[in-house]
């Protein structure tokens, strides 16, 4: 049960999570013949059988492709993929469901507003600001963009505890900055960035501002007209749903003026030899035949975690994220990254003698599977110092014995290399 040190609202938060573990088949599985303890949902989470019964539902009763056919087998498969479009964009409070673009996740979404449009508006001499903590995702797009553009790559630098240090935004703003791109939450870390502050410096100086929410979304529901953002991208397969699936919002003006990123059928308007024009948003960005049944299921997972209790969920994971960091303070020799006072339930660490990579490998003899590495935030790890931490990763269904046994198990490890 949950430990004693605890008030009774986190017990009650405690049980209420406790009743959905039934709701993700794999939690119920063993590793190695040991129960599975999964605390690597920053990386992908567990899948929502309601999710899983959705896809297999479309893909069995009501599959063809869509947007092509005129027969009533396709026409339902088009009715149940815009109607995912709409559940997304209404979770997301987008102003209309035409906002809601499908990409293959967070990574394409960014790649996508690098290319199409980052391409079209930003100029040479022109900066991009970005954060050190964010991930290679986005990173990359916009180093490979100004390369291309002769752009300039800024960060909002991090400090020791792992938050933005804003103190010189507003000269970083001043240095031709035309994009910024930036996480909601910190993939490695689970700070939560204040991107309010920054979006509020940007929309004085008129600066557009992606937001990377793959992985805010598991934790809290954006509502993109108060955050007023111009993007928001995250993946399915993190909000426990399918894989290959990813949204990008986009305010549909922004949207509306922005040229394809990648050309075929479906997001044309008119094409001949001579020339070819193209659809409105968001057809003008989904070429090609998309991931029909992903859409579907990650609408059935946002349906899912719609309903549910958010404080009770958010108090059980603070909990438990709180007691593990306890548990791990009192190791000698071990260092938690990351102390940011608004954090999502990501723990990242290290154990002086133990390489992180060892430390997964021997928790996974206990069933317990954790990511170690660079996170792929290698830039963030160079801040510090270091290769890579071991980081444990908790979601609403995991619980505070699975914690007690990650902690027996770091413990047992800490003897053995001792
Ligand atoms: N971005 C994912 C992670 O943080 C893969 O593990």
């Amino acid at each position: 049960m949950y430990p004693e040190s605890l008030n009774i609202e986190h017990a009650e938060a405690a049980e209420y999570a406790r009743g959905l573990r039934a709701d993700f088949p794999i939690l119920a599985t063993e590793v190695r013949g040991k129960p599975l303890v999964f605390f690597d949902s920053a990386a992908s989470s567990q899948k929502v059988q309601v999710a899983l019964d959705a896809e297999r539902k479309l893909l069995t009763e009501s599959y063809a492709n869509i947007h092509r056919g005129v027969y009533a087998l396709s026409e339902q498969a088009t009715a149940a993929y815009e109607d995912a479009r709409f559940t997304i964009a209404e979770y997301l409070d987008a102003a209309r469901s035409e906002e809601v673009v499908f990409t293959r996740g967070t990574t394409e979404s960014i790649n996508l507003v690098a290319n199409s449009f980052g391409g079209a508006y930003l100029n040479p001499g022109d900066a991009v600001l970005v954060s050190e903590l964010e991930h290679h995702a986005n990173i990359v797009p916009w180093q490979m963009l100004a390369e291309e553009l002769g752009l300039e790559i800024l960060r909002i630098p991090v400090t020791e505890s792992g938050e933005w240090d804003l103190s010189t935004l507003d000269e970083l703003l001043d240095q031709q900055v035309a994009m910024i791109s930036v996480s909601h939450v910190s993939n490695s870390l689970g700070t939560i960035n204040p991107v309010e502050t920054v979006i509020a410096a940007a929309k004085s100086r008129d600066i557009p501002v992606l937001l990377d929410g793959a992985q805010a979304i598991p934790h809290f529901k954006p509502d993109v007209q108060s955050l007023d953002c111009d993007f928001y991208v995250f993946s399915g397969h993190k909000l426990f749903g399918p894989t290959g699936i990813g949204v990008l919002y986009g305010k549909y003006a922004r949207l509306e003026a922005m040229p394809p990123y990648q050309g075929g059928g479906d997001m044309i308007d008119k094409v001949s030899f001579d020339g070819t024009t193209f659809a409105k948003p968001p057809a003008r960005f989904e070429a090609g035949t998309p991931h029909i049944s992903g859409a579907v299921g990650l609408a059935a997972a946002v349906r899912y975690v719609s309903v549910l209790d958010a404080q009770l969920l958010h108090e059980h994971e603070q909990g438990m994220m709180r007691y593990l960091e306890a548990g791990l303070r009192e190791i000698e020799g071990l260092r938690i990254y990351g102390e940011a006072a608004d954090k999502v339930s990501v723990t990242s660490f290290v154990l002086d003698e133990v390489h992180p990579h060892d430390m997964a490998t021997f928790l996974d003899s206990d069933g317990i599977c954790i990511r170690a590495g660079h996170h792929c935030c290698q830039p963030l790890m160079s801040h510090y110092g270091i290769a890579g931490t071991a980081r444990a990763s908790l979601a609403f269904y995991n619980t505070f014995e699975e914690v007690d046994a990650f902690l027996a198990a770091i413990h047992k490890i800490k003897k053995f290399f001792g």
